[in-house]
C-alpha cells in the first residue's frame, strides 16, 4: 500500500508536489465545482460524517482536527457541533486562503494551519478526533497517513475518513464509471480551467483501496472497532476507527 500516483510522478515527493500544485490551481473555483459535480450531495456526506463523530465533539474540551481541510467545509460543519475551536490543516496555501475567508465570513472559532498530513506538528495523543474528507486518497503514502492519524489521537479518540470509493453494484458502478470518466473531467475542466485535475480524480478513485481493504489497513495501523458505511450507491464511504 503506497499512495496516490499521478501520471508522471516517480516518487512520493513528486506525487505530493503534483497534488499540491493541482489543488493550488483549482482552489479559487473548488467549491463551485465540488457542489455542482456532486449535485450538492457533498454537503450531505459531510453532515453524516459530523453526525457520526458527534459524541466525540460533545466531549468537554474536545480537540478535533480536520486534515486535508481544503476550503474548510468539513471544518465549518464540525465547528457548528463543537464548543471548542476545531482545527483545520492543509498543505496547499491557496486552499487555506479560501478556508480562512470562509472562517472569517462565518465568524467561526476554527483555527487553520499549513501542514503536511504526513508530518503533523502535534505531540502524540494530542487529539480526540481526526477527520479527513476526500483528502486521504491524495496522500503520497496511505500507511504513513494512517500512522500519523493514529499517533496524534489519545486513548478513546476517533479517526474518520470520508472518501470516494468504488460502488459495489454492477449497474450503478457502470453508470458512475461513465459519469466520472467521461462527464466529470469535461465539466470540471470547464469550471476550473484544470482538466488534468478532473482526469486525475476518477483515476485516483480507481486506484484507491476498496472499502473492506481500507478498513483492514486502518486495523493494521492500530485502530480498533473499525467500521464503515457506504453512501450514494457506494460511491463514497465513511470509515471510522477508535484508539483503545
Ligand atoms: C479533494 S480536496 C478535499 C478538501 C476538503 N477536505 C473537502 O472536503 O472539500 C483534498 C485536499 O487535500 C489536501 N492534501 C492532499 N495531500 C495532502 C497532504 N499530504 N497534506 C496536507 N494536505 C493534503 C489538498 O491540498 C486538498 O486541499
Amino acid at each position: 500500500m503506497k499512495g496516490t500516483t499521478p501520471a508522471g510522478a516517480r516518487s512520493e515527493q513528486e506525487a505530493a508536489t503534483w497534488v499540491r500544485a493541482m489543488f493550488g490551481r483549482v482552489a479559487p473555483r473548488y467549491d463551485l465545482a465540488n457542489h455542482l459535480l456532486s449535485f450538492n450531495i457533498d454537503r450531505l456526506w459531510r453532515a453524516r460524517t459530523v453526525r457520526r463523530v458527534q459524541p466525540i465533539l460533545e466531549r468537554p474540551g474536545a480537540r478535533a482536527l480536520d486534515i486535508c481541510c481544503g476550503t474548510g467545509d468539513l471544518v465549518m460543519a464540525l465547528q457548528r457541533a463543537c464548543r471548542t475551536p476545531v482545527l483545520g490543516s492543509d498543505f496547499c496555501h491557496p486552499m487555506l486562503v479560501a478556508a480562512r475567508a470562509k472562517v472569517a465570513r462565518q465568524h467561526a472559532a476554527s483555527l487553520l494551519f499549513e501542514s503536511d498530513a504526513l508530518r503533523l506538528p502535534l505531540r502524540d495523543g494530542a487529539l480526540d478526533l481526526v477527520t479527513v474528507a476526500f483528502g486521504f486518497r491524495n496522500l503520497a503514502n496511505y500507511e504513513d497517513g494512517l500512522r500519523e492519524m493514529r499517533r496524534v489521537l489519545r486513548p478513546g479518540g476517533m479517526a474518520a475518513i470520508l472518501e470516494f470509493s468504488q460502488p459495489p453494484g454492477a449497474v450503478f458502478g457502470a453508470l458512475y464509471g461513465f459519469y466520472s470518466r467521461r462527464i466529470l473531467p469535461w465539466i470540471g475542466g470547464v469550471l476550473t480551467g484544470s482538466r488534468d485535475a478532473y482526469l486525475y480524480l476518477p483515476e485516483s478513485i480507481r486506484k484507491f483501496p476498496a472499502a473492506p481493504r481500507l478498513a483492514e489497513d486502518m486495523r493494521r495501523a492500530g485502530l480498533t472497532s473499525v467500521s464503515y458505511e457506504r453512501f450514494t450507491g457506494g460511491s463514497v464511504a465513511l470509515h471510522v476507527g477508535a484508539v483503545a
